[in-house]
């Protein structure tokens, strides 16, 4: 792992800090709430959503990531808080996981990140029961094409800044072209972030049966 990594994943509660209270936490909580049964999340990162689950619908958490910096402050969180979360090394494009034995997954500011997308989502379809539910809160291609443009434009040197964020993927279209059926979503702006990185979409999508 770069040295770059290594301080992404150090700095990375205190960079989001001011979002998360500024919204993004709330924002978090919303999309958590419909999370049920055996849960995955993507590219768990630090845990920032584990105080977001709630114990009484979440019977059990898989909480994957594949940097070995995250992973470091990952696994004590998540065994210091619920006997049923365990954490895995894992990137969302090979989930060392059987078809549909998840009733919910989770990404939350990962599908930016990931490598390959459409292999990503291909995943979570799979891992998914049918009328199971990805439930997504990530920042997304901008609407507005002036806005996009802008974006594409700053994209290379975003994507260095953002340890792998692409800040211009339309996020939503991969979901669906994933044959994941949209059930729900927001378009919202990330709080206190900078613009490239500001459009945002929450909600969720369900594996049709
Ligand atoms: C911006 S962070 C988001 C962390 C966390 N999901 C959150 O909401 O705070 C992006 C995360 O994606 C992870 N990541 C990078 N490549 C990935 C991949 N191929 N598969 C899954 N996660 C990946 C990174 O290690 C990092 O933890």
């Amino acid at each position: 792992m770069s040295l770059y990594g290594r301080l992404f994943a150090r700095f990375y509660d205190r960079t989001l800090a001011v979002s998360e209270e500024a919204g993004l936490a709330a924002r978090r909580a919303a999309v958590l709430a419909k999370a049920r049964g055996r849960v995955l999340e993507l590219g768990a990162g630090t845990g920032l959503n584990l105080a977001h689950y709630d114990a009484a619908t979440v019977t059990e958490l898989v909480l994957t990531e594949p940097e070995e910096p995250m992973l470091r402050r990952l696994i004590p969180r998540a065994s210091a808080g619920d006997p049923r979360a365990s954490a895995v090394r894992a990137p969302a494009e090979e989930l060392p996981f059987a078809d549909a034995s998840f009733e919910t997954v989770v990404s939350t500011l990962t599908l930016c990140t990931v490598d390959d997308l459409a292999a990503a989502l291909a995943e979570a379809r799979r891992v998914l029961t049918p009328g199971g539910r990805l439930l997504f809160l990530e920042h997304v291609r901008a609407g507005d094409a002036r806005e996009a443009r802008r974006q594409d434009r700053l994209a290379p040197l975003w994507r260095r800044v953002g340890h792998g964020c692409h800040p211009n993927r339309d996020t939503l279209a991969a979901i669906e072209a994933a044959g994941l059926k949209i059930e729900h979503v927001e378009h919202d702006r990330f709080p206190k972030a900078p613009r490239i990185v500001a459009p945002l979409i929450s909600g969720s999508a369900v594996r049709p049966s």
